[in-house]
């Protein structure tokens, strides 16, 4: 799909598919042509917000997004109005969409970007593909740049929620790897399995036993300026069955989902590249399977970690944490950044408190977490603070080893984190917990530009957040 910023009024002989925007009340029928007014007033249109009337004039077919009250108008009403415009002529067959941004900051960018991520979707494996078969996007704007950056997040996003959506078979370790190395511009380096057990990594090593796919911690790095990086960790278990401490039926079916982090670090490294940011980042993919098996790790295992920390095993099922541990400390060791982010799908605990409408934040920087927030208010990806007191840590502490991989039911999403801050030293660092965001169920917020299936979040985010840090 094309997206292309066009100057000047569009002309009706040249496109069949226009939108417009319409806020709430009689100044947009006042300005409508009679014809075009009456059959609007028939209809019961008056620019509703997550409303649109879809009507044929002219040479065209109109439709008018409804964008609510301009007093109330934001940029999630936009993103939400628009999708489901798009969505509306999208499903009436048509293959060029030219779009009236709305009246607002960044407009270019927001509406190129809600188009993008809109008219995704997983239909790689189905005979029967798409729903639609839109190929261009005409966005009216002088601000070509603004497209420009706005369908490349929009793409990276859609490039996570490919690489997430892939069935637990194909989407592997190898094959994060293999599309690591088609990102130009990025340095690549792979470990596996031989270098966990000479590099002292127990968590990764431990968790990959009994994997069938060969286990990879890949890492990327774009170094688009001199400062110190910023490290990006991705929580990539490639399908977790529970290991020994087997999930139920019902808690696997959506575990393929379990590499959401890596394929948001993985999204993210590719914006970097496509966009030529000038900004120093490195990416850390923990990845492998979490399978049982004979030579499986074992509830009462002791594993060393990178940093020298042993953890006692309780359940084989919590082993999100030990991959990143060893990915944290080596990230930090080997890169010195300046501040460490870690997006991981760690806990139904999380899901449970903040639903699949906010991803759980914790950490050790109350700066870092304040910044996060502030990007996170300019995007659909909402970050919500959960506490992470010392009393955490001592929930996890163990008799035989340093500490322990679960600390019971209560607090499970900040007993998760308590374990992490143990490798990450004094490095200002935060945690983002994405097990309700980072996919869609029944339960996630019907909005047009969210498909079924992986959600890409984390790649605007950090979007928003490396510009403000400018
Ligand atoms: N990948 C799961 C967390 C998860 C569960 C994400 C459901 C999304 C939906 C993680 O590895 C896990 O199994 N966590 C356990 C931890 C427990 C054993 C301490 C959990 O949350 O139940
Ligand atoms: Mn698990
Ligand atoms: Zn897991």
């Amino acid at each position: 799909m094309n997206i292309k910023a066009v100057q000047g009024e569009f002309k009706e002989s040249e496109h069949r598919y226009i939108l417009e925007p319409c806020f709430e009340g009689p100044e947009f029928l006042e300005k409508a042509s009679a014809n075009n007014r009456e059959l609007l007033e028939r209809m019961g249109f008056n620019g509703r917000e997550n409303t649109n009337a879809v009507i044929p004039s002219g040479q065209s077919i109109y439709a008018y997004v409804g964008l609510g009250k301009r007093e109330k108008f934001s940029t999630e009403i936009m993103r939400r109005s628009y999708s489901k415009a798009i969505m509306a002529v999208a499903k009436l067959g048509a293959k060029d969409i030219a779009i009236i941004p709305p009246p607002m900051d960044n407009s270019a960018f927001e509406t190129s970007y809600t188009a993008a991520i809109t008219l995704y979707e997983f239909d790689t494996y189905r005979s029967k593909k798409r729903k639609f078969s839109v190929e261009n996007i005409f966005i009216k704007t002088d601000d070509t740049n603004g497209v420009k950056e706005g369908s490349a997040v929009g793409e990276c996003t859609n490039f996570t929620r490919e690489m997430a959506n892939q069935p637990p078979s194909i989407g592997t370790p190898t094959l994060f790897e293999t599309k690591a190395k088609e990102i130009s511009g990025i340095k690549v380096t792979v470990l596996g399995r031989e270098d966990f057990i000479k590099l002292g990594m127990g968590g990764l090593e431990g968790v990959s036993r009994a994997a069938k796919e060969p286990a990879r911690m890949v890492i990327m790095e774009y170094t688009g300026s001199e400062e110190k990086p910023l490290l990006l960790v991705g929580k990539g278990i490639t399908f977790d069955s529970g290991g020994l401490s087997l999930k139920p039926p019902d808690g696997m079916v959506d575990m393929k989902f379990d590499k959401c982090g890596a394929a948001a670090v993985l999204g993210i490294m590719k914006l970097a590249s496509t966009l030529s940011l000038k900004r120093h980042l490195v990416g850390i993919m923990a990845l492998t399977e979490n399978l049982p098996g004979g030579n499986a790790y074992k509830p009462g295992d002791i594993l060393k970690h990178y940093n020298g920390k042993t953890s006692e095993i309780i359940s084989t099922d919590a082993e999100g944490r030990l991959v990143l541990s060893d990915s944290l400390a080596y990230g930090i060791e080997k890169y010195s950044p300046s501040r460490v982010l870690d997006f991981a799908t760690l806990t139904g605990a999380c899901v449970v408190a903040l639903g699949n409408i906010y991803a759980g934040m914790m950490g050790n920087d109350d700066t870092f977490m304040r910044e996060l927030v502030g990007a996170s208010q300019r995007t659909w990806e909402n970050v919500w603070r959960l506490p992470l007191d010392d009393d955490f840590k001592d929930q996890i502490s163990s008799k035989v080893a340093d500490i322990k991989n679960t600390g019971g039911r209560p607090g499970g999403a900040e007993t998760a984190a308590a374990f992490l801050s143990n490798f990450v030293g004094e490095t200002p660092w935060v945690h983002l917990d994405i097990a309700g965001t980072a996919w869609t169920e029944p339960t996630t917020p019907h909005v047009a530009y969210l498909p079924d299936g992986a959600t890409g979040f984390g790649v605007r985010l950090i979007y928003e957040y490396l510009n403000q840090k400018h």
